[in-house]
């Protein structure tokens, strides 16, 4: 038979061989190397079609900024990194397929800039990476650390973060590639050395390493029935370019920052130095290392994965009080409305506001001590107030008690002319509602 008589692929010549065969269609045939690589490019059409997209969904780093400053009160410092991050993010994702703009002469690979979050117990870390979650074009997860576990354990594995990635994006495994994971608590994965109270045992470490592996790209195989299972079919999401945040109160940080740079003054007597006013954790938390976290139990490769370290500040009185009131969401808000929905009126005064920021500060976790603080107050209050249909108002105020001390009161106003309040979970509402559900 005369060699051009020979089938072969009509895109890449190829003769036919028992090595390769071809798919014969109605002029010509194809190879199987030849179709893998059309797969190739009609995929990139798809990822290139998505980011068109997307395109209009990114915003400028200000602008995130403005919607973090909306929830978060404070923490300028890892709202701007936050908000470059993502920013930045998005434009690696949306000018993945394009020719090199600057002068180098060759496809610089932009890296993606994982980035950690340290920072005291209460003062923000997951309301920042929620409320960033809400605003963002691309899918995103969250996973906490403590309930990861290694492959093998009973538990979560890492790749579970990735099946959740890739429900956020509606399956769509090209959309969960480009997604943005949160894993927060991830200072309860430090191997403990030495004495002291272990966080957690080995398989912390193990938990590290797995988490490694995800964080500087895998491919991960999930099932699409969610069940490792050899028959069902399977989802291979490719975590290279998935960004990762960590964030964790790394308790104790300080204190080896602390160690490290004021080395420890083993002068007696005369020779001792006359002490310094210790810093601020704020302060010491500003010249975090990489080191210092090795030293709190992080192992090197990982930390060497977050390049970005962000820290937020310890909460003072003066933010306290602004959380109480400013946010989209502040507390105060949130109980003027429970006591509206009641037809009462809820004032808080300002002395109570700074008493009750003082007593959250003394508390040590943060914001959350605020809510404690205020739900305390206004237990009894919350308690008798639906069966009082005359109570009108509320007003949570500091008085002085006839100890001399001071406390949280709270003084009622009653309905002047004796009339009852149309509140709910009276008879009044049902009628309420009844005209409510016609609308639904
Ligand atoms: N900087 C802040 N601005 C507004 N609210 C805050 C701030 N920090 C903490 N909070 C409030 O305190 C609570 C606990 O904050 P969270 O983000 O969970 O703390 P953590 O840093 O421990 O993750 C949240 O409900 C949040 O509303
Ligand atoms: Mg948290």
């Amino acid at each position: 038979m005369d060699k051009t008589d020979k089938p072969c692929c009509s895109f890449c010549g190829a003769e036919k061989s028992p090595t390769v065969p071809l798919i014969a269609g109605n002029d010509g045939r194809i190879c199987e190397a030849c179709v893998k690589l059309a797969h190739q490019v009609v995929s990139s059409w798809g990822q290139r079609r998505k980011n068109q997209q997307m395109a209009p969904q990114l915003r400028t780093p200000a602008e995130y900024k403005r919607h973090l400053d909306e929830s978060v009160i404070g923490q300028e410092a890892a709202k701007e990194t936050l908000a470059v991050a993502v920013y930045n993010h998005y434009l690696r994702l949306l000018n993945c397929d394009r020719e090199p703009v600057c002068q180098l002469g060759e496809q610089v690979e932009l890296e993606k800039s994982n980035i950690l979050m340290a920072g005291p117990s209460g003062t923000g870390k997951t309301l920042l990476v929620r409320t960033l979650a809400r605003i963002l074009g691309v899918p995103f997860a969250m996973a906490d650390a403590t309930t990861l576990t290694q492959a093998g354990y009973v538990g979560d594995d890492v790749d579970s973060i990735i099946t959740r990635l890739l429900d956020a994006a509606g399956g769509d495994v090209q959309l969960a590639q480009w997604g943005i994971v949160y894993i927060d608590e991830v200072d309860k994965l430090a191997k403990r050395s030495g004495g002291g109270t272990a966080v957690r045992d080995i398989s912390g470490e193990g938990v590290q390493q797995a988490l490694l592996k995800m964080v500087e790209g895998t491919e991960v195989r999930i099932s699409k029935s969610g069940r490792r299972n050899e028959h069902s079919e399977e989802q291979v999401v490719d975590t290279r370019n998935i960004l990762f945040i960590a964030g964790g109160a790394f308790p104790g940080l300080e204190a080896l920052v602390s160690s490290r740079i004021q080395p420890k003054n083993t002068g007696i007597g005369f020779h001792a130095q006359p002490r310094r006013e210790a810093p601020s954790i704020n302060e010491l938390m500003a010249s975090l290392l990489p080191d210092d976290l090795h030293e709190f139990g992080l192992i090197p490769e990982f930390i060497g994965r977050f390049p970005i370290i962000t820290f937020l500040q310890e909460l003072d009185h003066a933010t306290l009080l602004r959380i109480l009131t400013e946010p989209r969401n502040a507390l105060v808000k949130q109980y003027k409305q429970l006591f509206a929905y009641q037809g009462i009126e809820l004032v808080i005064t300002d002395a109570a506001l700074s008493y009750i920021a003082d007593q959250a500060l003394a508390r040590k976790t943060g914001a959350r001590g605020l809510r404690a603080v205020l739900e305390a107050a206004l237990q009894q209050t919350m308690f008798n107030m639906p069966s009082q249909p005359q109570l009108r108002g509320c007003t949570l105020d500091l008085v002085e008690r006839e100890d001399g001390g001071r406390s949280l009161e709270v003084l009622t106003r009653m309905a002047e002319d004796g009339s009852e309040r149309i509140q709910s979970g009276s008879s009044p509402v049902v009628e309420e509602k009844s005209v409510l559900s016609a609308d639904f």
